[in-house]
């Protein structure tokens, strides 16, 4: 593994390498290493973040590496500075760059101009840190392989990197989207039949797994009120959290905009994992780093 952008090239065997590797770090909550001591790794954010900027500067210090937290208004990539030309000096002083992004193109354009692996935190396409996680959570209440997960809601890039994940490692996804927020046809044909696009609630049936997450995401804050209609019979209340098996979790890859997408009786429901998936990400994050640095 070169650089991490997404999940829609990475290797089934890659795949399964980190979500078990992620499994091992959550036995061992305490676990701390000089692995990549001496290593300096960047994380940039041109949205906020609570989740990924505290969990990936966490995984880096048990590392024993050292991270850089840089924020866009200081760096200006793409407007202070052209972003092969960002990339050309981080790689001078940094041996990973780890980026939340508005626009895919920026994270493969810095991929392409930078030796240091980049890493995607975000991007309006995935969000594959956040599927590995996803995927050890699904991990510890049954097996991936032979699962169903059914996605409530927007198409977005935490959907996308979940359902080639879940897909990827033998599963089913069923996406339930309102017409015209589906996600995109060409990463669902990636799903080789294993994930399936409907605007039917009732593919909750029987599901393993119930995930949803914001209708409206960062950066597209002005759509919300437009979106809250189009998205009005997609809420995961205990209605249709109830239409999934009866030893169904519930996953929400956070932050939630508690009644609107998710009712507040869901998110806390004994059978919600939002919380242990949150605390994945740690674990996880130390997975992704140790497999390009380690
Ligand atoms: N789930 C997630 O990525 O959360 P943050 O936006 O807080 O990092
Ligand atoms: N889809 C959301 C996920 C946040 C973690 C967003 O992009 O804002």
């Amino acid at each position: 593994m070169n650089d991490f952008l997404g999940i829609a090239n990475l290797d089934r065997g890659a795949l399964e390498r980190l979500v078990e590797s992620a499994s091992r770090f959550r036995h061992d909550r305490s676990f701390r290493s000089g692995a990549l001591a001496g290593s300096r790794i960047g994380l940039f954010f041109e949205k906020p973040s609570t989740r990924t900027r505290v969990s990936s500067e966490v995984a880096a210090v048990d590392l024993g590496a050292h991270p850089v937290v840089l924020g866009q208004t200081e760096v200006g990539i793409g407007s202070r500075e052209a972003v092969r030309d960002v990339a050309r000096v981080l790689d001078r002083y940094l041996d990973l760059v780890a980026m939340r992004v508005f626009d895919h193109r920026m994270l493969v354009e810095m991929a392409e101009h930078a030796d240091a692996p980049v890493v995607n935190l975000l991007s309006d396409i995935e969000h594959p840190c956040q599927a590995v996680a996803d995927l050890q959570t699904i991990a510890e209440h049954c097996e991936v392989a032979g699962s169903v997960v059914a996605y409530v809601g927007d198409g977005n890039n935490v959907c996308h990197s979940l359902m080639l994940g879940v897909a990827k490692l033998g599963g089913r996804v069923r996406v339930v989207s309102p017409p015209g927020f589906e996600p995109l046809e060409e990463l669902v044909a990636r799903g080789e039949g294993r994930i399936t696009v409907t605007p039917d609630t009732e593919a909750v049936d029987g599901a393993d797994v119930v995930y949803t997450d914001v209708w409206a995401s960062m950066g597209q804050e002005g759509e919300a009120s437009e979106r809250a209609l189009a998205f009005a019979g997609y809420r995961v209340d205990e209605g249709l959290f109830a239409r999934a098996r009866p030893d169904a979790i519930f996953l929400h890859c956070l932050p939630a905009h508690r009644g609107e997408e998710v009712t507040d009786a869901v998110v806390d429901h004994p059978r919600s994992r939002v919380f242990d998936q949150a605390e994945n990400r740690l674990h996880s994050m130390k997975a992704i780093l140790l497999e390009l640095l380690g």
